[in-house]
């Protein structure tokens, strides 16, 4: 048996995880361990409960308005003890958060291999999105086996030197989850007119805390008060540099509903219900295309240009005018918006897991071999 010790901090890495998690548990080779570092509380119980995962050991993170140093640092610390006494023989992460990157250091400093899920996307950018493109430039330099969702985020491993043979092109994981989420109807408990085109919306990326953030939502605000046949639904992220300007900003409207982090499949439904999505979630960006969305994307840079290429996500930034104008155009010009809304998925077929688990496999039994030559 190899212990295999998958971790997962916050909502879309467990959302990613979990169809590696639980192929992974179909494998008599593998004793999976589990470790929710719960960076995310609420938001990481929703998903590891619907996906019926318990974890082995659970860290119990999170604090309210977390900043960067003391997370990273109470991290650092917490993992490297769970590492030192279950000493796996290859440790899981998906992602850029800060999770994802302590895990990473705290498998190099105990010499503990360190995969990574979703490996190689880049803006080139260190502050965009800040902290992300720093922690996954960490975690890209101390894994011994990518898994690159695309082969743009191989060729991006390439030119930093990571050596080909440690690289594999799988998909995302997030295909998977979506594949299997999106096949039932789920009933989302919230009072929608469906006569109405509904714009789903999501934020929370810390670079646009502030201004950016409420500019944003006044186009938000301003789309719902110009355009009376749409109805706006936003799961507001619990953090409060997003809540405050949420509340203050598009509160008290009648068509734009304010409610909490939805469930995944209710949250996979409002997309299929969607007409469009107005979002900075990368996640987001992976998913909406394969549902036929069309997502404009409240950020200057993606590390997921696939999508953007093939036509159907767009940049908007947070400058009001260009968000107001590009959806407007989305709402009222049937041709553009079909041509936004072709269905394509760039990220995967929904067998990504099944790949890392046959590398993994591989990987581990050479270990073996080479530790008895
Ligand atoms: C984190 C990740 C980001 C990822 C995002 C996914 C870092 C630095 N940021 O950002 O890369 O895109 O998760 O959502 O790793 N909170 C709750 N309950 C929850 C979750 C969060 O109350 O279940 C509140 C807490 O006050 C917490 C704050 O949100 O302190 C911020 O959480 P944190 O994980 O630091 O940052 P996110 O913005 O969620
Ligand atoms: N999501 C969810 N409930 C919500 C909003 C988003 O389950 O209310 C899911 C979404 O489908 C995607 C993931 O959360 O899979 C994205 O998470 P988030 O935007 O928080 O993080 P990011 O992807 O930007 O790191």
């Amino acid at each position: 048996m190899k212990k295999i010790l998958c971790v997962a901090g916050t909502r879309p890495e467990a959302i990613k995880m979990a169809p590696v998690i639980l192929s992974l548990k179909k494998e008599s080779w593998a004793d999976v361990v589990v470790l929710a570092t719960a960076q995310h509380r609420e938001m990481l119980d929703q998903v590891l409960s619907i996906f019926g995962i318990v974890s082995d050991f659970d860290l119990d993170i999170m604090q309210e308005g977390q900043e960067l140093t003391d997370l990273t640092a109470r991290l650092l610390v917490a993992v490297d003890k769970v590492l030192k006494n279950e000493a796996p023989d290859i440790v899981l992460a998906q992602g850029d958060t800060t999770t994802v990157m302590t895990t990473s250091l705290a498998c190099f400093y105990n010499k503990i291999p360190f995969g990574h899920v979703e490996a190689g996307l880049r803006t080139g950018d260190i502050s965009n999105p800040f902290p992300e493109e720093m922690n996954r430039v960490v975690a890209g330099h101390l894994a011994a086996l990518h898994f690159a969702p695309t082969e743009s985020a191989r060729e991006n491993l390439l030119r930093e030197n990571i050596d080909d043979t440690i690289v594999h092109v799988t998909g995302n994981t997030v295909i998977d989850a979506l594949l299997v989420t999106a096949r039932k109807d789920f009933d989302l408990g919230i009072e929608l007119d469906e006569s109405r085109k509904l714009i789903l919306v999501t934020s929370h990326r810390r670079e646009n805390f502030g201004e950016p953030m409420r500019e944003s939502f006044a186009a938000l605000r301003d789309l719902a008060e110009r355009n009376s046949d749409v109805e706006i639904l936003y799961p507001v992220h619990p953090n409060p540099n997003v809540t405050g300007p949420a509340r203050e900003i598009l509160g008290g409207h009648s068509r734009i509903h304010l409610v909490e982090p939805l469930g995944y499949p209710e949250f996979v439904q409002a997309m299929k219900q969607a007409y469009l999505i107005i979002s900075d979630s990368g996640g987001v960006q992976e998913e909406a295309p394969a549902l036929g969305k069309p997502v404009l994307v409240l950020r200057e840079e993606t590390e997921r240009p696939e999508a953007v290429q093939a036509g159907v996500v767009r940049l908007v930034g947070t400058d009001k005018s260009l968000i107001i104008s590009e959806a407007e155009k989305l709402l009222n010009d049937s041709h553009y918006y079909s041509s936004m809304a072709q269905g394509v998925s760039p990220y995967g077929d929904g067998k990504a897991a099944e790949r890392i688990v046959s590398i993994l496999r591989k990987y581990l039994a050479e270990m073996v071999n080479n530790a008895a030559c």
